[in-house]
């Protein structure tokens, strides 16, 4: 099957109440773990690529990593640029075949993240590239893009912003973050904040970034053997479902396959200090991020069996 579009997904989980899992990848290990889960569980898959990602892998390669697991597998497959800061990277990926691209400029003020968009709304729709746009601020950090405190976003600027730019789709900052470090207290969202946008966009996909659930038992496993990562807490996977049913159609996941990578590598080299094959390795590694991704696709964003 050829790399698909967000679009039919979008269509299909907002109708649906599910959303499809946006999982970031950076080597093959990551994605042979990704693409293998979303198989066993017939999903809609999107996998995307940051700017860090490109500088680390080399782009030829990742797409090239990615043509193969779209000729592997038997499910719709989205490539799909992430935090794209600048038209050029959204150009690049584009001209590259990326059936999808993120323009962020959320960290501009209104007026330029409008015309930034719309800028790349125009060349990406020439061309049949559906584009994510993200208003307001997530705290924490973003490859380039680092934000101290969050910004809420206001729903009726949601909505000027999306009829001004003609974006496909809409990142909101309703009280999640990057990394895993997402609340030192009780983790909450703004959920009454996510309905309004929601209500007053009907149809329109939302997206939510930062929305790793920090699983307790990798950080466990992680700290037992060597890492230090006290007090990491992400998102509530029951925060998460009830996302899905208000329009959130992208959920994105990349904290909780670094931390399954990181934990596993550790356990393994921990558990077998005369091994130096770096597939015993990273093949258990391969193992545990299939392992997560089956559980958010199959408990968490609703979308097994969808594809
Ligand atoms: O949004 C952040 C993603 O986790 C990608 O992270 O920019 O370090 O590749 P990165
Ligand atoms: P996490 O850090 O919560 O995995 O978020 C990833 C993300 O939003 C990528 O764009
Ligand atoms: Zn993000």
């Amino acid at each position: 099957m050829p790399l698909t579009s967000t679009r039919e997904m979008f269509e299909m989980a907002y109708r649906g109440g599910y959303a499809v899992g946006a999982f970031n990848v950076n080597n093959m290990e990551i994605i042979q773990g990704i693409v293998e889960a979303a198989d066993a569980e017939r999903s809609p898959l999107i996998l995307q690529v940051s700017a860090g990602a490109r500088k680390y892998a080399n782009p030829v390669y990742l797409r090239k990593l990615v043509e193969a697991a779209v000729e592997t597998a038997t499910i719709p497959i989205v490539l799909h640029l992430d935090h794209g800061e600048t038209f050029e990277i959204a150009k690049s990926c584009i001209d590259g075949g990326f059936t999808s691209v993120m323009i962020d400029g959320s960290k501009h003020p209104f007026e330029e993240n409008v015309r930034l968009t719309k800028e790349v709304v125009v060349y990406a729709h020439a061309r049949g590239v559906p584009v994510e746009a993200e208003l307001g601020k997530l705290a924490g950090i973003e490859d380039a893009i680092k934000s101290k405190e969050s910004v809420f976003t206001d729903p009726d600027e949601a909505v000027e912003f999306v009829k001004r730019t003609g974006c496909d789709s809409l990142a909101v900052s309703v009280g999640t973050s990057h990394g895993a470090y997402k609340f030192k207290g009780e983790p909450t969202l703004d959920m009454e904040r996510l309905e309004t946008i929601s209500k007053m966009l009907p149809g329109f996909p939302l997206v939510l970034h930062g929305a790793s659930s920090v699983l307790p038992h990798l950080v466990e496993e992680a700290n037992k053997y060597g890492a230090k990562l006290p007090g990491a807490k992400g998102v509530p996977e029951d925060l998460i479902r009830k996302a899905a049913a208000m329009g959130v159609c992208k959920v994105n996941v990349d904290t909780d396959l670094r931390l399954a990578m990181t934990a596993t590598i550790r356990r393994v080299m921990a558990e077998s200090p005369a091994e130096f094959d770096p597939r015993k390795y990273l093949g258990p590694a391969r193992d545990a991020i299939r392992e997560v991704v089956r559980h958010k696709i199959k408990d968490v964003m609703g979308c097994a069996g969808k594809a």
